[in-house]
């Protein structure tokens, strides 16, 4: 019997602005998963959030992509949004793009993460969730984990992990995807995952065609052909026995680098890893945050969680992520804060455009400005002379 790990997410509306899941909402979304839990259609859940999105972690035996377990979510996620429209939250039902559900949430505006594994005997797993970032934000922590030996000493060590990993990158512009070996298209890799908005690691395998890892990719703002909100991501990540430690899965994650996201989707800024607690962006909505969450899956049961990032070894990194948040908001609108026109979420560049349009000119064209002398500058001039 398969194990299927399904990790679902989704934007129904935030208390004050952007930055958190209302816990009447969790509730709500609980309630169902507990229903569906009796009835036998998942065998367990839990419910979280980072920032404002609201996670649904389940686990059952139906495999990937399941119309049972995606109409189960879609229902807990609209159980949860109809509390949000009566307290009258921020966005509410923001993700909720179709009335109607069509049995796959995929494209629909929730994203889902979704592995089905043959369970070992003890199945260490880690959820990691991302707000006011996109699901690029994981292409160089994967990269570190699964081919970096600098950061995995098993890619050295571990006569099990040696053979290296198979990444499978998507081009999410063109909806398709190429498999490339690690360590032999090291490069071939980098060549494309160093562009994170186009070139999105979605799955990992072991070389024996088990699979490690698994991120939601999905671009919102081009399904609904118009920005309804970043396509914060999720992931599943095995750990330990011939996969990465738990350790070295989360050992990326002490640099803090630069994702798109925050304020607006419309900024570079570091990724920060902390515990749930404080999964609450607030500062410029942000900046962007990272959870990582630790359970044994058993019998298609969840042991845990434990909140991985609740450790004061992760300190210096949260206060890198400050010092670089202070030193990027310093540039204001300018790039590379603000992101390529290309990237940004919001724009009124469109706009400005048309109203100048008469205005451009040849450079050489280009008259010196005549400007009005004020009286009061003339007056100051007379008073000189
Ligand atoms: C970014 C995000 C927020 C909002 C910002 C403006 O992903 O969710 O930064 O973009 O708070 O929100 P609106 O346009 O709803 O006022
Ligand atoms: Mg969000």
């Amino acid at each position: 019997q398969k194990t299927t790990i399904s990790v679902i997410k989704a934007d129904i509306g935030s208390l004050a602005g952007h930055h958190t899941v209302h816990p009447d909402c969790m509730a709500a979304a609980s309630r169902v998963l507990a229903e569906a839990k009796k009835n036998g259609v998942i065998n367990d859940f839990y419910v979280t959030h980072v920032g404002d999105d609201l996670i649904l972690i389940m686990t059952h035996t139906k495999g990937v992509d399941h119309p049972d377990v995606h109409g189960l979510a879609w229902e807990a996620f609209k159980k949860a949004a109809e509390v949000a429209k009566e307290l009258g939250l921020y966005a509410a039902g923001q993700d909720l793009l179709s009335d109607a559900f069509s049995g796959n949430v995929r494209g629909l505006g929730p994203a889902a993460a979704e592995m089905e594994i043959e369970e070992r005997p003890s199945e260490p797993i880690v959820i990691f969730a991302a707000d006011k970032t996109e699901p690029g934000a994981f292409n160089l922590p994967l990269y570190k984990i699964f081919a970096d030996p600098f950061n995995t000493a098993g890619l050295v060590i571990d006569p099990r992990l040696h053979d290296g990993f198979v990444f499978e990158v998507v081009d999410v512009f063109e909806d398709k995807g190429v498999h490339l070996n690690t360590p032999e298209e090291l490069y071939d890799l980098l060549a494309l995952i160093g562009t994170p908005s186009r070139y999105v690691i979605r799955r990992v395998f072991r070389k024996d065609g088990k699979i490690a890892a698994v991120v939601s990719v999905e671009r919102l703002n081009l399904i609904a052909g118009k920005y309804v909100g970043k396509d914060d991501p999720v992931m599943i990540v095995r750990a330990q026995s011939g996969f990465p430690a738990v350790g070295e899965v989360l050992e990326p994650f002490t640099f803090p680098h630069l994702v798109a996201g925050w304020m607006r989707g419309s900024h570079n800024g570091p990724l920060m890893p902390v515990p749930v607690r404080d999964a609450r962006p607030t500062r410029f909505d942000g900046p962007p945050r990272v959870i990582a969450l630790g359970f044994q899956v058993k019998n298609a049961k969840l042991v845990g969680p434990s909140d991985l990032f609740d450790d004061p070894a992760f300190d210096e990194a949260r206060r890198t992520a400050n010092k670089v948040a202070d030193y990027i908001r310093r540039h204001g609108p300018f790039m590379p804060h603000r992101l390529d026109p290309s990237e940004m979420e919001y724009t009124t560049l469109p706009q400005v455009l048309e109203r100048l349009k008469d205005r451009f000119k040849p450079v050489k064209d280009l008259p010196v400005p005549k400007v009005k002398h004020s009286e009061m500058l003339s007056g100051a001039e007379e008073a000189h002379d």
